[in-house]
């Protein structure tokens, strides 16, 4: 009788309980949701973050990488997690699907439109900030990384030791391992060695019902999804098993400037026909921005030519003078130096200790504070009027932090086929361009007039550029592109605008691998990988 009417009043006080809390907020029911899925021997509650707590601002701010997205009007997380175990995470998804809140993942915080922690809806943010471990076996040439590890860290472990391995990682070092691998990523052996994305050979998944799988359990269809297929898709990628690839113990970079009386608009035409071609071990491209003249103060456009290569000055000596002689390049113009001094170098950060790769709230210089970006590929090499008419773009008063690269293609590129991974742009590329424009934060207010001129510039290239789809690079995510927002007209329909651009015909497969995985569509975003038939209208 005793243990009947005690357990009547704990179904009483429960239903009191549900009651109250069907009558919170989202917030607050996942609050609860998650205090509840609480691990004695590892609280959640000191990873939780609300805008009531005194460190949200500075925890959210700290991996806002484009201060775009850094404004009062910017939408906020209603709570930042920064799990410290696996079982943190699997708590947040389960939590999130229960009230309906979207979750961002956030390992480096570069994406270029701030998809790791803006979204229009109510939504969580899971930072991996303390998902950053390193463990390099040299004996075996592999590497297990964190996904909220930065290129930096792995860079710097791989240094400490052997001086004869690398990863083919790009060379801003505070890019997240999350975001760059899940993109494909790239960088100064891509040439030589492929993408990041293509040098990985196991990954760790957590799905939306908080598994956690690896390339085996997973599957061959979800393992290729999440080499390129972009983040945020498929579910949270945990860590990677990467390859080390070897490198010579010097490497030699040359970086030289050519003004437009140096014959400048001639040598980049050139550029497209030669640096396409040159040895797989070269890395090689090609920049142009706004400067004031050193003579009249007046503006004008200068080009740099910068380059990588797997060996010394007495073979790339030489090697310029026979593909490229219209260059110039000496000896003098060139430094020999290390792979991972290199890195220093290349990300204008010369004269710092290696310790600096270590870093993650470094600002790179390479990079405005506030900024957009868009991206092309190149399959014909465009005509000297072509190229001219940029010149006439870059003189124009908003583009005085702006920037357009030149990266060039062949190589490895080439001989990788266009479905081994989502990223589809491989051999017919000449080369990707990437435009860039930047402002200080305090010109947020004024973004319109840097924005409408990069989307001028854009417009102005459509008929230099590859067509049908005019193809783009997911890791320089651009919401002009297309989104998956609704409307009426089905986001399938509305995603494979945007998905060819970035995929080409590897789209398909990508959703097919999204439907087996997240077929109800938990893990999306703007740019999200749509599954083939929604069970559920979200
Ligand atoms: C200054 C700068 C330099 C760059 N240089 C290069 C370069 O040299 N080469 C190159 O290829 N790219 C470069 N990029 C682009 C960069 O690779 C992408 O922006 C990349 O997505 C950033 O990864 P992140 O982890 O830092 O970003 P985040 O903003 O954290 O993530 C990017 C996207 O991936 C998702 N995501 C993040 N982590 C995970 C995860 N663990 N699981 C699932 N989804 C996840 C996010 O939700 C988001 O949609 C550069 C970007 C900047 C800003
Ligand atoms: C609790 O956390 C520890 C690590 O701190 C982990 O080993 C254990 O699996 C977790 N338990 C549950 C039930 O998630
Ligand atoms: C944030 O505040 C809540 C409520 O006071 C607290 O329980 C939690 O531990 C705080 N989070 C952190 C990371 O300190
Ligand atoms: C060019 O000059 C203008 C004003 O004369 C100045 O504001 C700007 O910072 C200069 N730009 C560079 C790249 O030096
Ligand atoms: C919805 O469809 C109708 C008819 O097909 C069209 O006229 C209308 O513009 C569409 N609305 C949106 C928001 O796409």
């Amino acid at each position: 009788m005793e243990s009947q009417y005690i357990s009547s009043m704990l179904a009483l006080l429960f239903a009191a309980f549900l009651s109250l809390s069907s009558a919170t907020s989202p917030q607050e029911n996942f609050l609860r949701c998650l205090s509840f899925s609480s691990n004695l021997s590892s609280p959640i509650a000191r990873v939780v973050y609300t805008p009531n707590n005194a460190s949200y601002s500075s925890i959210l701010e700290s991996r806002v990488r484009n201060l775009r997205f850094w404004t009062p009007n910017t939408p906020k997380p209603l709570v930042i997690v920064t799990p410290l175990v696996t079982s943190h995470i699997q708590a947040t998804i389960r939590c999130s699907r229960k009230h309906g809140l979207q979750l961002r993942i956030r390992s480096g915080g570069h994406d270029y439109e701030g998809l790791s922690y803006v979204s229009q809806v109510p939504f969580v943010v899971i930072d991996l900030i303390n998902f950053r471990s390193v463990d390099v076996d040299v004996e075996n040439r592999v590497a297990w990384v964190q996904s909220g590890a930065i290129l930096g860290e792995l860079y710097y472990k791989i240094a400490e030791k052997s001086k004869s391995l690398a990863f083919p990682g790009g060379i801003c070092h505070t890019v997240g391992i999350g975001g760059f691998l899940t993109g494909g990523g790239y960088g100064l052996l891509f040439r030589k060695y492929g993408l990041g994305a293509d040098n990985v050979i196991d990954a760790q998944l957590i799905d939306v019902n908080g598994r956690i799988l690896d390339r085996q359990s997973m599957g061959e269809d979800v393992f290729w999804a999440i080499r390129g297929g972009g983040g945020g898709s498929f579910g949270i990628l945990l860590s990677w098993k990467v390859k080390l690839v070897p490198i010579p113990p010097t490497v030699t970079i040359f970086a030289v400037r050519r003004t437009l009386e140096q014959n400048a608009i001639k040598l980049i035409h050139k550029w497209q026909y030669i640096a396409p071609r040159m040895p797989h071990e070269m890395y090689f491209d090609v920049s142009l921005n706004q400067v004031n003249s050193t003579q009249d103060g007046k503006k004008t456009v200068v080009s740099y030519f910068i380059a990588f290569f797997l060996g010394g000055i007495d073979e790339l000596v030489p090697l310029m003078h026979e593909r490229f002689p219209e260059l110039g390049i000496t000896k003098k113009d060139c430094i020999e130096t290390s792979w991972i001094e290199s890195i220093i170098y290349l990300g204008r950060i010369r004269n710092q200790p290696l310790e600096i790769l270590l870093d993650r709230d470094f600002q790179t210089p390479l990079t405005p504070p506030s900024f957009k970006s868009k991206s092309d590929y190149v399959k014909e090499p465009i005509p000297e009027i072509g190229l001219e008419g940029l010149w006439t773009r870059f003189s124009e008063k908003e583009a005085e932090s702006g920037v357009i690269y030149f990266f060039s293609y062949g190589g490895k590129m080439d001989e990788i086929p266009e479905s081994s991974t989502p990223f589809p742009h491989r051999a017919g590329n000449l080369y990707k361009i990437i435009y860039n424009v930047g402002w200080q934060p305090q010109e947020n207010i004024n973004s319109d007039k840097y924005i409408s001129w990069i989307r001028r510039t854009y417009s102005y290239m459509t008929p230099y550029v590859s067509k049908f789809p005019r193809e783009a690079y997911i890791n320089y995510r651009d919401l002009d592109i297309g989104t998956n927002s609704e409307g009426n007209i089905t986001s399938y329909a509305r995603a494979s605008v945007w998905g060819r651009k970035y995929f080409r015909n590897n789209f398909d497969r990508l959703v097919l691998a999204k439907t087996m995985i997240d077929p109800e569509n938990f893990f999306r975003h703007e740019q999200s990988i749509p599954p083939l038939c929604k069970k559920h209208g979200h």
